[in-house]
């Protein structure tokens, strides 16, 4: 799922193709006409949907229409690269376990949007990117994995991103392996540690 300019969308397809991460892109779903991702899905050839979240009057509705899409496109889980919408119980009991989440800080800090400024508003000195599971609370299920990143003083919130994303680059395919492993190891949802 993603809304952005699917750079880590990209990645994904990277280390598949490079044999880093045994998996397939099944289905892109993107909300947005516009996004970039939709252009790479169609040079990477990756099958890819646009449900227009404007054309939902709720979340559930937008979040019942992605279920349906992935069961038809028969996926065993789904990543949230770059995913800009709130996701409800819709979505999330529909794969136990089996939906991640990408986002720009170091959870639990920066939550939400415009997780790259908090961060220097904030004035810490390492900042970051994770790969959680999703739970209905926003940016909040447990970690998968985590890589930092040093905030320098010259840094403006776009020199930041850029550090940032070069590192989720490498962390959401290791990442989806890894939990991928877990899930595919125990034949159940969530694991611990
Ligand atoms: C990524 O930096 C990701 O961390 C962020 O959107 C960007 C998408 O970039 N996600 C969030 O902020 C989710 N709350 P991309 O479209 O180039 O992959």
């Amino acid at each position: 799922m993603a809304s952005g300019s699917g750079s880590n969308v990209e990645a994904l397809h990277e280390a598949i193709v490079q044999g880093r991460l045994d998996a397939s892109l099944c289905l892109l779903i993107v909300n947005n006409p516009e996004c970039g991702a939709r252009e790479r899905s169609a040079r990477l050839q990756i099958p890819c949907q646009l449900i227009d979240h404007r054309r939902h009057q709720t979340r559930e509705s937008l979040d019942h229409a992605l279920v349906s899409a992935f069961q038809a496109a028969d996926v065993e889980a789904v990543v949230m690269a770059g995913w800009m919408r709130i996701v409800t119980p819709v979505l999330i009991d529909a794969f136990p376990g089996r939906l991640i989440n990408l986002h720009p800080s170091l959870l639990p800090a920066f939550k939400g949007l415009n997780a790259v400024g908090q961060a220097l508003a904030s004035g810490v000195r390492i900042t970051g990117c994770s790969v959680h599971h999703v739970q209905e609370d926003v940016d909040s299920g447990t970690v998968i994995a985590q890589a930092a990143v040093p905030v320098n003083d010259s840094d403006d919130v776009q020199s930041l991103t850029e550090r940032i994303q070069k590192q989720e680059h490498r962390l959401l395919p290791w990442a989806t392996a890894l939990a991928g492993l877990q899930w595919r190891h125990n034949g159940s949802a969530e694991v611990q540690g």
